[in-house]
């Protein structure tokens, strides 16, 4: 049996806030087309080969049960100019159809939506899907990354807000 933790969810939350992420914006869409599109700070890159990453989800999100039944999903590491992008997609109560359409994108192998002005995306097929607790752990195989130069820095998410660090740290 597991012991009560000392703490609530909020303190919980609180303190891993305290770990600075970038933002992405994750999309996807099922073979009915149906769309996912939503905010995730939990990427993270898993293997270079074969070439995989992961992000987490919560099966709470109207956005789980599309991704459980796409393919194919993108991953969208944003940039500083791209904050609305984020605020959009984390937006509920609209569709991932209506957060889609607030944005500027252009349909990717398969019909995965590709939101061009991005400086770095991943796509590729979605792998294991881990439960637990009241999220998933989804493994995306990766079989098509885009660059696009950019001088803006990526965007951050620091103890719950969006922060824009200045410049990057010195080589
Ligand atoms: C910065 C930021 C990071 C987020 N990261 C995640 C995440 O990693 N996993 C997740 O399930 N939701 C995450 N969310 C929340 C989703 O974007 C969420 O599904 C959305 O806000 C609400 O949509 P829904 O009501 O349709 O579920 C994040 C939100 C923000 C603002």
């Amino acid at each position: 049996m597991m012991a009560e933790p000392l703490f609530d969810s909020a303190e919980f939350r609180q303190v891993c806030g305290h770990f600075p992420t970038g933002v992405t914006a994750v999309t996807a869409v099922t073979a009915e087309g149906a769309v996912a599109a939503l905010t995730v700070n939990s990427f993270t890159s898993v293997s270079l080969e074969p070439a995989k990453v992961l992000f987490c989800v919560t099966t709470f999100s109207s956005s789980f049960p599309v991704l459980m039944g796409s393919d194919r999903i993108a991953i969208h590491i944003l940039s500083q100019d791209q904050q609305d992008v984020a605020r959009r997609f984390a937006t509920s109560g609209l569709t991932g159809a209506q957060r889609l359409a607030g944005v500027s994108w252009v349909p990717g192998p398969d019909g995965v939506p590709l939101l061009p002005d991005t400086p770095a995306i991943l796509a590729g097929r979605r792998d294991e899907v881990i439960a637990s607790g009241d999220h998933v752990i989804i493994l995306l195989d990766v079989d098509q990354v885009h660059l696009k130069p950019t001088d803006v820095p990526a965007l951050s998410f620091y103890r719950g807000r969006f922060v824009t660090p200045s410049r990057p740290a010195t080589e």
